[in-house]
């Protein structure tokens, strides 16, 4: 079959680590009969170099127009002093609003290969992470209502975290259809002990729990989240959360399964295109020294494959290629930890997977 990808490499180390993604995806193309034409689209901190603006329209347009879209990442300190409305990170959310895509998928799974790079204590790692988070994508304090204004005690600005019945109704099922294809448990995320909006969360959440008999639902307050990360990540198999708090989160629960350059994401709306993207940022310090991780990204297009593309069988193969490299101990920089080997560039590391597919 022949696919239409949209490609944002954005900015810092995304061309890279978009790059190596690429040639994994031609790789699958040439062994599984497919072919992929790819697209590269501004968006980020080398569109307002380009244009002027962070999300130009065309973009847009392209991306709406392909089957699904893999990017970078975006941002970095050359623009981090411009106003809100003009910053890469507008790129990113205008995407995830213009294309509708509510739900982020997040998966967060502690390699056997990399238990050593762990940073929690052996007995906690020996149990196993294996979890996904749901975090709510389109909605909550990063959409609502902004602004500055003269308070009582002189200027003040405030942003507003706002969820409405549907928003929550739909991010919940979703996390529930997604925990009927693992072990049926939910852990919904809120801070409902003080936030109006989290109240309706958990009413709601709970509401659509009905419908899923099978499925056990818990309710975590988000401080306790985090601190059960690290002392039980074990616990967790699929957890359901706003907009912020799964952001922070899942940060967290990157770093607790060996590093952020692993894990990839997916987000996605009613339809079959989605946006694909490395959970982690464009790490300026390291751009254009091909010292990047690509496998975050690699494993965001696998996630292309299996989510948007209905390709199982691909989609399985490039994970088990990085399952294969890790294994067999091959490391980039970020994922080094104690061990002595020499650490593989980004391009090394992608030929490295390239040779397993
Ligand atoms: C993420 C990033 C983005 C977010 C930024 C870059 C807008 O941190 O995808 O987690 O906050 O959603
Ligand atoms: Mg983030």
């Amino acid at each position: 079959m022949n696919f239409k990808i949209g490609l944002l490499k954005g900015d810092g180390i995304g061309p890279e680590i978009v790059d190596s993604a690429v040639s994994v995806l031609n790789k699958i193309g040439e062994k599984y009969g497919h072919s992929f034409d790819f697209t590269a689209y501004l968006a980020g901190g080398c569109a307002i170099d380009a244009t002027g603006e962070p999300l130009p329209k065309e973009t847009v347009e392209g991306c709406r127009a392909s089957d699904s879209v893999l990017l970078g990442a975006v941002g970095g300190p050359k623009w981090d002093t411009l106003p809100g409305h003009l910053r890469p990170e507008r790129a990113l959310l205008g995407m995830r609003s213009a294309l509708g895509l509510y739900t982020n998928i997040r998966p967060a799974k502690l390699y056997d290969s990399l238990r050593a790079e762990c940073p929690l204590r052996a007995d906690i790692a020996g149990r196993g992470i294996d979890l996904v988070m749901i975090r709510e994508l389109t909605g909550g304090i990063y959409f609502g209502e902004r602004g500055r204004r003269e308070g009582k005690m002189g200027q003040e600005a405030y942003d507003t975290e706002c969820y409405s019945v549907a928003e929550i109704e739909r991010i919940a099922r979703v996390a529930f259809n997604t925990a009927r294809k693992r072990s049926r448990r939910v852990t919904s995320i809120d801070k409902a002990n003080i936030l109006e909006s989290s109240r309706l969360w958990r009413e709601v959440v709970h509401k659509v729990a009905e419908e899923y008999p099978d499925v056990t639902v818990t309710d975590m307050l988000v401080d306790n989240a985090a601190m059960q990360l690290v002392k039980n990540p074990s616990q967790f198999d699929v957890i359901v959360t706003s907009n912020i708090f799964g952001d922070i989160l899942s940060d967290e629960a990157s770093q607790v399964t060996g590093s952020i350059g692993l894990l990839p994401s997916a987000s996605l709306g009613d339809g079959k295109c989605g946006l694909y993207e490395p959970i982690h940022g464009s790490a300026p310090d390291i751009a254009g020294q091909n010292r990047a991780n690509p496998i975050a990204t690699i494993l965001s297009a696998a996630m292309m494959l299996r989510y948007s593309l209905d390709l199982m069988t691909e989609a399985d193969a490039i994970e088990a290629a990085v399952d294969r490299v890790l294994r067999e101990g091959f490391r980039t920089a970020d994922i080094l930890g104690s061990s002595d080997v020499k650490p593989l560039s980004c391009t090394e590391m992608t030929e490295k997977i390239l040779e397993r597919i």
